[in-house]
């Protein structure tokens, strides 16, 4: 794998150190998922395969997989990730910012007690989505977008802190759904963004690898423990995480991608 000096001078990795993670089956009303363009809506069966397929990867790459039922009155449920920041004994249930996605946190919730010793609610009434907070080991990035706003966003990096995070905010330029659409972490001190984002300059004192211009698409990246996930369809970013000495994971998102989600969305990684 790649390495990089500091990584010996950080024990815990814990952002991508994992054993367990907490996916949802796609529902077939993930044809009627929410979404920016006017697309063609994916198809459920094929999204269930590839789902399959994810959750076989993860568990590939050491995780103990919770894999909760489809849920038809939450079309977007099966993207986990936008209930819930998870951190260590931690689980912090958030508001995410779409009204149709209001209820999916409780129904995570009993699953969430007994993975976690603790489980707290997002204070105040902001709204925020997973897919908005990217963590390293020691920063935690948060995006204000079209989802997470300044309350959302204030409240988590006020829990955030005395867990040993330095809180960054990020203005996701508005034509980027959340954060990390064009983001992911490599390991923990090394980041895969786009030049958009990237150009932002919220990356400091990180090693940024661009994603390759017109695989913008490919920025949505998992790192759990050894493996990167990638979505296909992306060569040259494959090539060029492969250059650089990460072990990766091909895994097919069409469908996921037609209601605008991605790779980490669809896990709760822990
Ligand atoms: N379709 C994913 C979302 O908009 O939250």
């Amino acid at each position: 794998m790649a390495d990089h000096p500091s990584e010996r001078q950080l024990p815990h990795r814990r952002s991508f150190r994992f054993t367990q993670a907490i996916t949802r089956r796609p529902a077939k009303s993930v044809s009627h998922g929410l979404r920016e363009g006017a697309g063609p809506d994916p198809d459920a069966a094929l999204f269930g395969e590839q789902h399959r397929a994810y959750v076989a990867a993860l568990e590939k790459a050491g995780a103990e997989v919770v894999e909760l039922p489809e849920l038809e009155e939450f079309p977007d449920s099966v993207f986990v990730e936008d209930t819930t920041i998870c951190i260590g004994d931690t689980a912090i249930v958030v508001r995410p910012g779409a009204p149709s996605r209001f209820g999916e946190c409780e129904q995570i919730c009993p699953t969430l007690k007994t993975r976690f010793t603790k489980v707290i609610d997002l204070p105040g009434d902001g709204f925020l989505d997973g897919g908005d907070v990217l963590l390293s080991d020691d920063t935690a990035f948060i995006g204000n977008s079209g989802r997470t706003n300044m309350a959302g966003l204030v409240a988590l990096a006020t829990l955030l802190k005395p867990l040993g995070y330095n809180p960054v905010q990020v203005n996701t330029p508005a034509d980027i759904l959340h954060f990390k659409t064009e983001c992911g972490l490599l390991d923990e001190r090394t980041i895969f963004a786009t030049v958009k984002l990237a150009s932002l300059g919220c990356f400091e004192g990180f090693r940024v690898i661009e994603t390759p211009l017109g695989e913008e698409a490919a920025a949505n990246i998992v790192r759990y423990n050894d493996v990167v996930f990638l979505s296909a369809g992306y060569p040259k970013s494959e090539a060029l995480l492969r250059e650089k000495g990460y072990d990766v994971v091909i895994l097919d998102t069409s469908e996921a991608a037609k209601v605008d989600g991605g790779l980490s969305c669809m896990s709760l990684r822990f």
